[in-house]
């Protein structure tokens, strides 16, 4: 199997060329600027004005899409880029097209997640037969938020938001699955082990960090605030992955780590 992998060079991205590279599957990692120093070969495409879209489809059998702009043009990036993906997959006769969302797309109302929810459309409406893998948050993005809101002084957030964050690596996993196994024509969640809430994933990070920030409580209103209080972020799907935000924080600063 030949796989065309978008955002190869993110975060996700890395995790899973790892994973397929593990499996014997054979990729064709994209960015938007030429990358080398790797046994594999990158190809320069962009979602937001199509260029190199063709050419990167030419000859895959499935597309793993990843890449994704959650700042500044979402719109031009995930929605209408990912129209551009999915034409230029269609008719260069790909197989199976594999997408990357989030856990609450569908029911939390924040901007980037109405692309996200608009992406799933695209694709479950397009010519490519599809699969999409709705996962909860990545730990780095838990840990990147509670560090710049640290850098200003207290950590500020909504005690009882409600998140379940899951390794990178396992989610690249479930996408190697996914590929293996085929078509879905649907819609799969996929969540870490461990539903936390705000306090509980901060104080660990205070532990982990012997950070003295105190949390500043506030409560999100609206309802974004009931959603995310209510476990909007979150899914009960089985299975579950088995690293945990201890097994992160281990990882990243030192420490026990899962007992
Ligand atoms: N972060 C989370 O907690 C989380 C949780 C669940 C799902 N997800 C989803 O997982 C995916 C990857 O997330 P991540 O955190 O790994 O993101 P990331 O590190 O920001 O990587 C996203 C990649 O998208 C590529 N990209 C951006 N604009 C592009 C454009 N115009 N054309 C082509 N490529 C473009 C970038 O590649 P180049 O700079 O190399 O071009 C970048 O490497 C996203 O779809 C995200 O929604 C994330």
């Amino acid at each position: 199997m030949r796989v065309l992998v978008t955002g190869a060079g993110g975060h996700l991205g890395r995790a899973v060329l790892e994973r397929l590279r593990d499996d014997g599957i054979s990729v064709r990692p994209t960015s938007r600027r030429p990358r080398g120093g790797s046994d594999v070969e990158w190809v320069v495409a962009d979602l937001a004005t199509g260029d190199g879209l063709a050419e990167a489809v030419t000859g895959m059998d499935a597309v793993l899409h990843l890449a994704s702009s959650p700042r500044g043009r979402t719109h031009q990036v995930d929605v209408l880029g990912t129209r551009r993906l999915v034409v230029a997959a269609g008719a260069a006769g790909v197989r199976h097209l594999v997408y990357i969302s989030i856990v609450g797309v569908d029911r939390v109302p924040i901007p980037y997640y109405r692309h996200k929810f608009a992406a799933e459309q695209v694709i479950a409406a397009g010519p490519v037969p599809w699969s999409v893998l709705r996962a909860t948050q990545f730990p780095q993005f838990l840990d990147d938020l509670l560090a710049a809101s640290a850098r200003m002084g207290p950590v500020i957030g909504d005690r009882a938001v409600l998140a379940q964050p899951v390794d990178p690596g396992e989610v690249a996993a479930r996408l190697a699955a996914r590929l293996v196994a085929g078509p879905l024509g649907g819609i799969e969640e996929y969540g870490g082990p461990q539903v936390l809430r705000f306090d509980e994933a901060v104080r660990a990070w205070r532990e982990a960090r012997g950070s003295h920030r105190p949390l500043l409580p506030v409560r999100i209103p609206g309802r974004l605030g009931r959603e995310l209080r209510a476990g909007g972020l979150v899914t009960e799907a089985l299975p579950r992955g088995v690293r945990t935000w201890a097994d992160h924080l281990a990882d990243t600063y030192g420490g026990p780590g899962r007992k």
